[in-house]
This record gives structure tokens, C-alpha cells and sequence, in this order.
């Protein structure tokens, strides 16, 4: 469960769809939880602890096969609902249903990516009929990040002036974060790259 500005989160941006293809895992962080993102092999987003249950692993060093997620160290393998259910070491043994990754609700809509956290509470946020731009990490906590825009205890801004932006934070840590960025249709991408640049190192250095 992540909280800021007192309240729960319910759904936590993590990444854009399109900069985790099929067959691959990455980390993410969000206040301090690592997790596992993965999309596999037909293409479904799924995030868990980075976290091996049998000795700790980091997941995110795994590897992806088809719909299962094998981890690097011992090659156990876990199927989609997190249930480890081939043990290399071991070919004939039915692993226990105990053993399981633990895994969060993970969606994506109009591209980009949300995991809630805690229990589901109200849909995914929508950030409307805007293009994914790209992530930045910004070492800036998310909190004082929505402040400057004036949203006060929102981790999605909207920015309407000179260029039409949606900005998903994910708190990292409590002085860091990142911001997945989406802008208006039409938008030259390249420009709203660069502004958005402009845009976390007048943050950084406020
Ligand atoms: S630590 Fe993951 S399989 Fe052993």
C-alpha cells in the first residue's frame, strides 16, 4: 500500500507499455518497494515483488519464456498467477502451492502501465487520447513535484499551456521519482522531449 500526502494511492504509474516489449523483464521501484514488471510472451504486463521465494533472487535478473518467469539463480520457474511450478533441480516434483511470487493487479491503458499497490479501488486513471513521450527520473520527491504544478495530492498532472501534457509520477523513493510523460496528439515528440527536460531541471533546482 503506498501512501502520500496522506492518502492511499490506488493505482501507481510504473512505466510506458512501450518500453518493456514482449519476453522481458525490468525493475521498478515505487516508495521503496522493488518490483518485477514482466510482459510475456502474448504480450500481458505483469508486476510482482522482486523477490525469488525460494532464495531471494531478484526476479527482474529472470527471464521470461512464453507465460512463465524463471529466475536466474536456480531456474525455478513460476506461471502467471505467481505459483512456482517447475523446480529444474527437480523435474518430477509438483512444487507446493505455497510457493508463490507475490503479485499485484497490473493494467495498461492508452499505453501507459499502473499497478495497484493495495486492494482495487476505482479504475485506472486516464490520461485520455495523449501519446506516450517517454519516463524521466527526477530527483525530486512526488510530493513536492505536484506542488509546483498546483495539484496539490494528485500523482497525475495535466498541464495545459504552452504544450498539452499528461505527467504520471511514480514515487520512487521519498526524494525521487519518475515521470512518465504523455502529450496531445499532433505534438512534435522530439520538442516535447526537450521541454520536458527543461521542465525537471527547473524542478531539480527548485
Ligand atoms: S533464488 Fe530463485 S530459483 Fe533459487
Amino acid at each position: 500500500m503506498t501512501r502520500l500526502w496522506g492518502i492511499v494511492l490506488n493505482w501507481i504509474a510504473v512505466g510506458l507499455a512501450e518500453d518493456i516489449p514482449v519476453g522481458t523483464v525490468v525493475p521498478r521501484r515505487v516508495d521503496g518497494l522493488d518490483l518485477a514488471i514482466w510482459r510475456s510472451g502474448l504480450g500481458r504486463f505483469h508486476a510482482w515483488d522482486d523477490r525469488c521465494p525460494h532464495r531471494g533472487m531478484r526476479l527482474s535478473h529472470g527471464f521470461v519464456r512464453g507465460e512463465v518467469l524463471a529466475c536466474v539463480y536456480h531456474g525455478w520457474q513460476y506461471n502467471l498467477d505467481g505459483a512456482c511450478d517447475y523446480i529444474p533441480a527437480h523435474p518430477d516434483l509438483t512444487p507446493p502451492k505455497t510457493i508463490c511470487a507475490n503479485t499485484y493487479v497490473c493494467e495498461t491503458r492508452n499505453q501507459a502501465l499502473w499497478v495497484a499497490l493495495g486492494t482495487v479501488n476505482g479504475d485506472v486513471p486516464d490520461i485520455g487520447d495523449r501519446i506516450p513521450i517517454r519516463s524521466l527520473d527526477i530527483s525530486c520527491g512526488a510530493p513536492a513535484i505536484a506542488r509546483y504544478f498546483d495539484h496539490p495530492q494528485d500523482p497525475l498532472i495535466v498541464l495545459r499551456g504552452k504544450y498539452d501534457l499528461a505527467i504520471a509520477l511514480q514515487p520512487s523513493t521519498s526524494r525521487s521519482c519518475f515521470a512518465h510523460v504523455f502529450a496531445g496528439a499532433g505534438q512534435d515528440k522530439k520538442i516535447v522531449s526537450r521541454y520536458v527536460e527543461k521542465l525537471r531541471d527547473e524542478l531539480e533546482a527548485a
